[in-house]
Parts: C-alpha cells; structure tokens; sequence
C-alpha cells in the first residue's frame, strides 16, 4: 500500500505541523526516559549508607570517679553515677516526653526544664509529670575503664560493682 511519502504529494501546512509536533513528543518522551534510566545508574553507584550515632563510649578510669559523684554528659544523653556499692548509668532522657534532663549540683538532684519533673541521682523520679524512672543503661568494664552503651536499657537495679 503506497504511502503518502512515496506518491510525493506535498504535505498541506496542517499534516507538516502535526508530524513534527508529534516527533517532537516522541523525542522527548524518548529523552525523559534516557535521562531518567542514566540518573537511576549513576545513584546506584553510590551506596545508600544510614551513619547512626555512636552508641557505645568511655567515661574514664573508674578510681578516677568518687563515692557519690554523678557525671553528667549531656552530648552522650547519659549520667554515670558511683553509689556506695557501685556504678551505674542511666538516660538523662526524661520519661516524660522525652526533653533533655539536667544535673542540679547545688540541688543534687535532676531536673527537666520542659515540665519540671525532678529525678533523685539514682534516676528515682521525685517530683513533676515523669511516669517512671530515668532508665538504666548497659555499663561495662573494657580495658580499665567505664563504656557506656547508650543503646542498651538494663534492669533498674543494675549496679556495677568494683
Ligand atoms: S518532658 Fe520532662 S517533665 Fe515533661
């Protein structure tokens, strides 16, 4: 069946136009297509790495850390406390909704700015709307000195004799 190509009859102003709009799309579905498929290669050449923050850490020697002090770190989110009978460490996370804690030295206590809910330096809570005491974290002997794991809930009555 001959085309209207082969019989060399001029093309009317309407059918040129439509042709080339049509071209036209077709190309650029074409190159948005190419494109897409290039940019999803090149992505799968770099590795879709989640870093997550470090969990674990080391406080120091424990003979360096008195009876009765309470370390604050408040970039690790953790208290260490040396008790009477031994070492423990607990989220400075407060259980209420979660606002950052703080150690009041001249009060000896822990305290949330967010609510007011107060917190003994065993993480018992004392006062304000927290439901539950400040958790306990894992707190272990590596080397000589004290690693926190921060990731790590223990039982309340964890204590690290040593
Ligand atoms: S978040 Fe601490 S008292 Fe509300």
């Amino acid at each position: 069946m001959p085309l209207i190509d082969d019989l060399k009859i001029p093309l009317e102003d309407a059918e040129h136009s439509r042709r080339e709009f049509l071209s036209l799309l077709g190309g650029g579905a074409i190159g948005v297509a190419s494109l897409g498929t290039a940019v999803t290669a090149v992505r799968f050449l770099w590795p879709e790495v989640l870093f997550e923050e470090e969990t674990r850490f080391r406080i120091g020697k424990p003979e360096e850390v008195p009876v009765g002090t309470l370390l604050a770190l408040p970039e690790q989110r953790v208290y260490v406390f040396h008790a009477a009978d031994g070492f423990f460490a607990m989220t400075a996370v407060c259980t209420h909704l979660g606002c950052l804690t703080r150690f009041e030295k001249e009060n000896n206590r822990i305290f949330c700015p967010c609510h007011g809910s107060r917190f003994s330096t065993s993480g018992e809570v004392t006062d304000g709307p927290a439901p539950k005491p400040l958790p306990r974290l894992q707190l272990t002997i590596e080397a000589g000195l004290l690693v926190v794991d921060s990731a790590k809930v223990v039982e309340q009555d964890v204590i690290l004799k040593v």
